[in-house]
């Protein structure tokens, strides 16, 4: 048993050092043998020695293996074990690698290898967990087919590829196409499918099945729907079609993540594929959708072209974060879907592009692969994506990604060569792109304007603060998508892309009678910080007028940050203009329900806290909050003559439908009824508890009770409704912390730590909880630290059993620069202590230091 030994020095690894493996491996066979704590795995690995190879070290990754005996071309051999895998003299010629190994399912609590959740056999190899399953060189550039045989007596038994053979106690897979190890998977249980069937383009039937645990068969409609819409659109938009008999998707309680792209076996976190009106709300279904939709984009994205190392995961991620947006854009709305997107990647990526962790959409170097699963990687991957879309066209976007399929099927692949797709079909040099792959942070770019003889002149000046181990940054291309409106609100200009490339350049509109109102940065087409000294008039304005969704948004969220920020500052008023033009917008039929939702979304309390922070001011949480709530506050009053025949609009009638406009329709009810229970006591949103037929508005519902402590006896009914079902408690769990008043967080959810439904070992269940801590801002924020010492204590407890999930976390911590003294000294301990605890995990240690320094 080779323990994986927490090294003293952590080893780190550079992309600069890639080598290639110094084999071929021509194909995998492997036999299960099942049992919780005893399965024995039975490898026959084919081998042939790579002739022109630099480097011939036979070296098998391996780790928490008991081997048993090893063979080569059937002779016994004895390796030498190292803590990492082994190594071993093998011939020049092709041999066979044979081994037999033993683990133990049911002790993974990592969740990565072969591990056991409510009894069920579940893998999960990505990035580097099928080196817990068997030796191998557990690296993506090395491509197989792989057979496989299951021995066992569960009633399901699946693996990669197609059915072979199964009869009693056995069942044999086999999967033609060759991949990494990573995409391997294996389930087995007591499981039920909810079967349907899709023809390819080609012809080609496919059998699909999401397959559940007994009592969840009623909610596996939606996401085979999805799946199913999911074929058809990468068949029309990419011209890609699947490629197996049949395509199964499993769901499982505890995942560390949201799902995995395993090769014909996608593996979903339950909360990614189950739902169902009575249990999901819009926001699940919505995103169901999405990870459905992006698991299975995979396929070529990903499976059929992979990687070379890991430093080139954006290459999949990137890309597929891409594909599955434009899907739900396709869906759903795309203006709503482009807003969305811009909230989340401000909220969780460009915090981390602006703090101890920002690292370059590829990294160049890491400790544990596993903590670069991150938002910079996936949606600033995918953002990159969608600038050079916008750079070369749509039509050249969609030559070069076929180019990039008919070149690299079937390989292992970098950012090189995507990015080569793209000049050899364009005729472009993209060297300058590039740098958004290589330098981190994220630019800033400073606007000004002139205005003379009919010549509208805008001048952009761009840069990019210095990350860890990045002091210099060179101008990046940025695509700048600007209109031009003429004062009367008419567009004098239609929206053009301004290319960018140089640290100060300046764009000139000829020709024009008066000086326009410019809308800059339309459909949010870079990831930027854009800075513009402007009027609030002129937002007001555009927030009126501007025909992009995105930049109409974009204004009155500007003009939302800027009136807290200075009731926060200087103790104003909530703004009256602002509050005007809001009265205006949601009273506005016109406009779709789900827009006026997000105008009414105030930005989040964190986002405040960046913004105080940037100008050179110190947030207080604590004031910070109570300006949110000041302002909510009066928005409620000054709109309260309408507010109840503008919340009783949003009622929809019918069953429910978990379509864009309906949830639109019901997302605008949620803001109402946020706001009408601030001033009728809470009576409406009790009335919309009691006759609730459906999660989205149920939740809602509570949520605002709960907000306003006057939902004490519907929680207790919301718990008793669905205590036996794991996802809905999850919502439970999460919402007692979310809706807590600060002071009372800490306290909050540390009782839930002790409920007798919380299990430390669910990661669901955990994040409910503490990761809905670390989002209530001034909450995990409070001055007497107690919020960051729970948050420590469960961390350090956790991270015995699950690295991953604990490193993950110990994000909530990465802000920590912007506070006070007081408060940067309470979270430096609690850093420290994590740091010091004995046995700390390769991942939190890495996680932890990188934020330390
Ligand atoms: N590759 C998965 C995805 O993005 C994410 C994942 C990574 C899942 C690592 C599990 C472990 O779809
Ligand atoms: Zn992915």
């Amino acid at each position: 048993m080779n323990d994986a030994a927490p090294a003293t020095q952590p080893e780190t690894f550079y992309l600069k050092d890639y080598t290639p493996f110094g084999f071929d491996v021509d194909s995998v066979e492997l036999i299960f043998r099942l049992a919780p704590d005893t399965t024995r795995v039975l490898s026959k690995i084919h081998f042939t020695p790579k002739p022109d190879a630099a480097d011939r070290t036979f070296f098998l990754h391996g780790e928490q293996l008991s081997l048993i005996s090893a063979r080569i071309d059937g002779a016994e051999v004895t390796p030498e074990l190292t803590a990492s895998g082994l190594t071993c003299d093998v011939p020049d010629q092709p041999f066979v690698w044979g081994a037999e190994v033993e683990i133990n399912p049911q002790a993974n609590t990592a969740l990565e290898g072969l591990y056991m959740s409510n009894g069920m056999y579940c893998t999960q190899c990505e990035a580097e967990g099928f080196r817990k399953i068997t030796y191998y060189p557990d690296r993506p550039d090395v491509m197989s087919t792989f057979s496989v045989r299951i021995e066992g007596d569960e009633k399901v038994m699946l693996s990669n590829g197609n059915p072979v053979d199964t009869g009693g106690g056995f069942a044999e897979w086999h999967d033609p196409w060759p991949k990494p190890a990573y995409l391997f998977a294996l389930v087995a249980g007591d499981l039920v499918n909810h079967p349907d069937r899709f023809t390819t383009r080609s012809g080609k039937e496919v059998l699909l099945n999401i397959w559940v645990r007994p009592g969840d068969e009623h909610k596996c409609d939606f996401g085979m729907n999805a799946l199913k819409k999911s074929m058809a659109w990468d068949e029309e938009v990419y011209g890609r079609e699947y490629d197996l008999d049949v395509f199964n998707i499993v769901a499982v309680d505890d995942f560390n993540m949201g799902a995995m792209e395993n090769k014909g076996l996608n593996i979903f976190n339950s909360s990614c594929v189950l739902a169902s009106p009575e249990t999901s709300t819009d926001s699940n279904f919505e995103r169901i959708e999405a990870i459905i939709a992006h698991e299975y984009f995979h396929n070529w994205t990903g499976n059929r072209i992979t990687c070379r190392d890991w430093f080139q995961l954006c290459l999949k991620e990137g890309l597929t974060v891409y594909r599955d947006a434009q899907f739900t854009a396709d869906m759903r709305s795309a203006p709503v879907k482009r807003i969305e997107d811009a909230i989340d990647l401000r909220a969780r990526q460009f915090p981390e592009d602006n703090g101890p962790l920002a690292h370059p959409v590829r990294p160049e170097s890491f400790q544990e692969i596993n903590n670069f699963y991150t938002a910079t990687v996936y949606e600033k991957g995918a953002e990159v994506i969608g600038m050079l879309k916008r750079l070369v066209g749509d039509a050249a976007y969609y030559t070069a990604v076929d180019l990039y399929f008919d070149r690299h099927d079937g390989q292992a692949c970098t950012i090189e060569d995507w990015i080569k797709v793209f000049e050899d079909s364009t005729g472009r040099d993209l060297q300058q792109f590039k740098t958004w792959y290589s330098q981190a942070g994220t630019p800033r770019l400073k606007v000004s304007e002139t205005f003379a003889d009919g010549t509208y002149t805008l001048t952009f000046r761009q840069s990019t603060p210095p990350t860890p181990g990045q002091d210099h940054k060179d101008p990046k291309v940025i695509p700048i998508a600007v209109g031009l409106l003429s004062a009367e609100g008419a567009e004098l200009v239609p929206t053009t892309v301004l290319e960018m490339t140089q640290a100060e350049q300046s764009f000139s509109f000829e020709g024009l009678d008066a000086q326009p109102v410019p809308s800059i940065l339309r459909d949010f087409s870079a990831p930027v910080i854009l800075d513009r000294e402007t009027s609030a008039q002129e937002r007001a304005f555009l927030l009126a007028h501007d025909t992009d969704p995105f930049t109409r948004w974009e204004a009155g969220r500007e003009l939302a940050k800027a009136s807290r920020i200075a009731m926060v500052k200087d103790g104003a008023s909530p703004d009256a203009a602002y509050l005007e033009a809001l009265k205006t917008l949601v009273r506005d039929d016109t406009l779709d329900p789900a827009f006026r939702a997000l105008v009414l979304s105030p930005p989040s309390e964190s986002e405040i806290a960046q913004a105080l922070a940037d100008q050179g001011v110190t947030p207080d949480p604590d004031a910070i909050h109570d300006a949110a709530e000041t302002f909510a506050q009066t928005l409620a009053q000054s709109l309260s003559d309408s507010l109840p025949r503008l919340f009783a609009a949003t009622l929809v009638d019918g069953p429910y439908q978990p379509d864009a406009i309906g949830a639109g329709s019901r997302a605008l009810n949620g803001r109402l009824l946020g706001l009408l229970t601030r001033i009728d006591g809470g009576e409406a949103a009790a009335r919309q508890y009691e006759e609730a037929d459906n999660m989205t508005v149920q939740n809602t519902a509570l949520a605002c009770l709960l907000k306003a402590e006057k939902g004490e006896s519907q929680s207790r009914a919301f718990f008793e409704q669905w205590q036996d079902d794991r996802l809905v408690m999850d919502k439970w769990f999460a919402l007692q912390v979310a809706t807590a008043r600060p002071e009372r967080a800490p306290t909050v959810a540390a009782e839930l730590t002790k409920h007798r439904l919380f299990t430390i070992k669910n990661p669901n269940r955990f994040r409910a909880v503490m990761g809905a801590l670390s989002m209530n801002h001034a909450g995990f924020h409070q001055a007497d630290g107690s919020g960051y010492r729970l948050l420590a204590d469960q961390l350090i407890a956790l991270d015995a059993l699950n690295p991953q999930t604990t490193a993950r976390m110990c994000t909530a911590f990465q802000t920590w620069k912007r506070y006070d003294d007081a408060r940067q000294a309470l979270m430096l301990a609690e850093l420290e202590r994590i740091k010091s605890t004995s046995g700390l995990s390769r991942d939190t240690n890495e996680m932890v230091s990188r934020i330390l320094d």
